[in-house]
C-alpha cells in the first residue's frame, strides 16, 4: 500500500476537518501519499480528486464543516456509477480508502470492496451519535453543546412570557441529541422515537395541576418522534390546553456548524490517525471507533446492521429529573 484516498461522505458534522488532518498527517509520518477526494462519491465518479499533503491541512483544526466537502450520491448507488468511481480511483493509483460518513457512506464503500476490492475504513462523522461500533461519534459533542446553548436562550424568554415552549432538534430515527440535551437544559419533557411511553409522561406533566402552576415550560422533541415535529405538537398541545401559550423552534442546520468541540476535535484526530494504523495492520472493510476509551475494530456489516441504543437509566433521569 503506497496511496490512500480520503473523503467525508452523507450529512457534515464539526470535526470532520480534524479528522481529515489527522488522516493526512499519519499517513505521511508512515510514508504514505494522500489523496483527498472532494464531494464523496460525486469526486470519485467526476475525478475530483486533489493532492494533499501536510500543509494543505494546516490551520483547518479549528473549522467547522468539511474542506473536502460532501454530498449524498445518487449515482454512486449505481453499477455503472460505481465503475467509473474504480477507474478514477485507478487512475490516481489509490490503494486503500478512509471513508468518514454514516452508514449510507459504509454501505456505499461495502458495495465497492465486494465489485473492486478497494479496502476501506470507515470513521463514524454524524452529528446524530447513532452510529454502531463507538460510543460517540464525530460532531455530536459539538451539535448538543450548539443545541444546548440554544435552549439556554429560548428558556430566557420562556420564563419571561411564561410559555411552554417545544424545541425540536435532529437525530433523524434516534434521540441521542434530544435526550442529552433535554437532561443538560433542564427541559420538562423529552420525545424520543426510543421511548414509547414519552407522551404520557408530557400529558402528564401538563395535566398536573401542581406542575401546572409553573409559569413555562420546555419540551425537547426529536425530529423522528413518532407523535410528529415541533409545529405538529404545537398545534396539538394548543387544542388540548388552550390557557396555554405554547410557542415552537426547530433548531435545524444550526446543529450541524459551528468551531468543533475540543471532544470533537480529540475523538477526530485519534480515529482519523488509528484509520491508517488499522490499513497497515491489513484491516480492509472495519469501522474504527472508541468504546469505553478503547480502540475497537467493527465489521461494515455490524456497523451498518447493528443498533446503537440510548440509554435506558438517562431516559429515567429525564423523567425524574422534570418533576
Ligand atoms: O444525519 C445528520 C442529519 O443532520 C440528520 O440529523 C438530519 O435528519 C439529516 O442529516 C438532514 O439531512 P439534510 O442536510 O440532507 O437535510
Amino acid at each position: 500500500m503506497k496511496k490512500i484516498g480520503v473523503y467525508t461522505s452523507g450529512g457534515d458534522a464539526p470535526g470532520m476537518n480534524a479528522c481529515v488532518r489527522a488522516v493526512v498527517r499519519t499517513a505521511i509520518f508512515n510514508g504514505l501519499e494522500v489523496k483527498g477526494i472532494k464531494r464523496g462519491y460525486e469526486g470519485m465518479i467526476s475525478n475530483d480528486i486533489i493532492n494533499l499533503d501536510r500543509q494543505s491541512v494546516a490551520n483547518i483544526i479549528q473549522r467547522g464543516g468539511t474542506f473536502l466537502k460532501t454530498a449524498r450520491s445518487q449515482a454512486f448507488m449505481t453499477k455503472e456509477g460505481r465503475k467509473t468511481a474504480y477507474d478514477n480511483i485507478n487512475k490516481h493509483g489509490i490503494d486503500a480508502l478512509i471513508c468518514i460518513g454514516g452508514n449510507g457512506s459504509y454501505t456505499g464503500a461495502k458495495k465497492f470492496y465486494e465489485e473492486h476490492g478497494v479496502p476501506c475504513i470507515g470513521l463514524p462523522g454524524t452529528i446524530d451519535n447513532d452510529l454502531y461500533g463507538t460510543d460517540f461519534t464525530i460532531g455530536y459533542d459539538t451539535a448538543i453543546n450548539t443545541a444546548l446553548d440554544a435552549i439556554d436562550k429560548i428558556r430566557d424568554t420562556a420564563h419571561s412570557h411564561e410559555r411552554v415552549f417545544i424545541v425540536e432538534v435532529m437525530g433523524r430515527n434516534s434521540g441521542f441529541i434530544a435526550l442529552d440535551v433535554a437532561i443538560a437544559g433542564g427541559a420538562e419533557g423529552v420525545l424520543i422515537p426510543e421511548d414509547h411511553g414519552d407522551w404520557n409522561k408530557v400529558l402528564n406533566h401538563f395535566n398536573n395541576q401542581k406542575r401546572r402552576k409553573k409559569s413555562f415550560s420546555i419540551i425537547v422533541v426529536a425530529e423522528g418522534d413518532e407523535q410528529g415535529g415541533a409545529l405538529i405538537l404545537e398545534k396539538k398541545l394548543t387544542s388540548m390546553y388552550p390557557d396555554l401559550k405554547i410557542r415552537s423552534t426547530i433548531l435545524g442546520h444550526v446543529q450541524r456548524g459551528g468551531s468543533p468541540s475540543a471532544r470533537d476535535r480529540i475523538l477526530a484526530s485519534r480515529l482519523g490517525s488509528e484509520a491508517i494504523n488499522a490499513l497497515l495492520e491489513g484491516q480492509k472493510l472495519v469501522t474504527v471507533g472508541i468504546v469505553c476509551d478503547k480502540v475497537v475494530y467493527t465489521s461494515f456489516e455490524h456497523a451498518i446492521e447493528g443498533k446503537k441504543s440510548v440509554s435506558e437509566s438517562l431516559i429515567k433521569l429525564a423523567e425524574i429529573l422534570s418533576i
